[in-house]
């Protein structure tokens, strides 16, 4: 029975065979093209895919990092600041940000000034920069203050 079987099986492998071997080249060359071109098409939209996909986690990440509640002050001054106060000194349009403890001696009033903004510099209202980013932001400044001034005193 079992004997029976492996031969038929090998003579329906040996048939396969000869029935392959009798296919013209040209046949199996068609098949082999019509399958790579498959796997290709299948590759491409496999990479357009995953770019789409990095796109939209970039966009969320953006979109979280403009929404976020915690950044830090150096990271607000890097994104909302340093383009008219580079690393708090002396832009085309603004000032050096080296006198700002005298002019403002209470963090009150530094943040009043930073929360109404003006003339050209932005106001920095609460849905921009949240009261916890405030605080940090603040400090980064004070801290900034001192560094400047140590600067100019060396
Ligand atoms: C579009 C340019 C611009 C941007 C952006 C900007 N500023 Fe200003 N900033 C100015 C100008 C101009 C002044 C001078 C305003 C005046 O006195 O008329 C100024 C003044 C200041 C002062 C007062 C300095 C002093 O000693 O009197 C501080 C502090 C300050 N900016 C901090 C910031 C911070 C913090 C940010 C980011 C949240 C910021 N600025 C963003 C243009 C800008």
């Amino acid at each position: 029975m079992l004997h029976c079987l492996t031969d038929s099986l090998v003579k329906h492998v040996l048939h396969a065979c000869i029935r392959f071997g009798n296919m013209s080249a040209r046949y199996i060359g068609f098949l082999c093209s019509f399958f790579l071109c498959v796997l290709s098409l299948a590759a491409c939209s496999m990479k357009e895919e995953i770019k789409r996909i990095d796109e939209v986690k970039r966009e969320r990440l953006l979109a979280e990092a403009s929404r976020s509640e915690n950044l830090t002050g150096e990271q607000i001054f890097i994104r909302s600041c340093n383009t008219c106060h580079p690393g708090g000194k002396k832009g085309p349009l603004a000032p050096r940000l080296d006198k700002l403890d005298d002019h403002f001696p209470s963090d009150l009033s530094l943040r009043t000034f930073l929360r109404s903004g003006k003339g050209i510099m932005p106001a920095q209202p609460q849905n921009v920069v949240s009261d916890k980013e405030m605080d940090s932001l603040i400090n980064y400044l004070r801290g900034l203050n001192a560094d400047l001034k140590a600067a100019a005193a060396r």
